[in-house]
């Protein structure tokens, strides 16, 4: 959506506000040895009390509160019986709706000692979000950001996952521009539009380029069983920066 009044500026603030305190308490809670299951049901339960619904549930059906994504799964992660272990990958992926506006933010993070050495995948996906943000401007061309998440993933010697992407949001989950790729899409000739809100998210892999539908119908995950980092924020396109509205204890 474009902000084009302070009550929808307000509304987008609130929406991008819940989501950002459910994923930095959700990580919070966090623990080895409990299922991503319970993990969500915490996530579900924090939306509830803030008055919010989950994004995913709302409009696709998605059995779950929020996205809870392991190891080798990059987006969608259905939470389940699965007992979470030291050194995993967990991506977690809370949006939400509030009042009929949405809000979406994302991150990775390595639960309890890094035994499988992912710390340089997940700060490198941080990090090239932030480097990602600070480039956009009205009238940057989207893919110019695309194949700069691409080079300086290339650059930490990591990959980027080609058929996942950062979206539009505003009154609907996925909105115009409906593809924010990680790569230098050329057939994509959108430029960023001032006010905007954008939800942008990197995929960041070990190896692989593509995520393929699992059995449970929504889990993407690797086939060679890459690891997969990802951050997302929402945020507004202004002039000078974009104004990031899911800021929470520095996710
Ligand atoms: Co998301
Ligand atoms: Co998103």
């Amino acid at each position: 959506m474009i902000i084009k009044t302070p009550a929808e500026l307000e509304a987008m603030k609130a929406a991008s506000h819940v989501v950002a305190v459910v994923l930095s308490k959700m990580k919070d809670y966090a623990k080895i040895g409990m299922t991503t299951k319970e993990l969500d049901e915490y996530g579900g339960k924090l939306l509830i009390e803030m008055g919010a619904k989950s994004a995913p549930y709302v409009e696709y059906k998605f059995p779950g509160y929020t996205c809870i994504s392991t190891n080798n799964e990059a987006c969608h992660g259905v939470p389940s019986s699965k007992v979470l272990q030291n050194g995993d990958l967990v991506n977690i992926d809370v949006s939400a709706n509030l009042k009929g506006y949405y809000g979406d933010n994302g991150c990775s993070f390595i639960l309890g000692e890094d035994i499988q050495n992912l710390s340089p995948l997940v700060n490198a996906s941080h990090e090239i979000l932030l480097k990602a943000i600070a480039h956009i401007k009205p009238g940057v061309r989207i893919n110019e950001i695309g194949g700069m998440i691409n080079q300086e993933a290339k650059k930490r010697g990591f990959k980027v996952i080609r058929n996942i992407c950062g979206h539009g949001i505003g009154t609907k989950l996925h909105e115009e521009p409906a593809e924010i790729a990680c790569w230098k899409d050329r057939m994509n000739r959108n430029r960023f539009k001032k006010d905007s809100v954008i939800a942008l998210e990197t995929f960041i892999s070990t190896n692989a380029k593509f995520v393929y539908e699992q059995e449970d119908g929504w889990t993407l995950s690797t086939k060679d069983g890459s690891f997969v980092a990802q951050h997302e924020h929402t945020m507004i396109i202004r002039e000078d920066k974009p104004e990031i509205l899911t800021w929470e204890n520095g996710i």
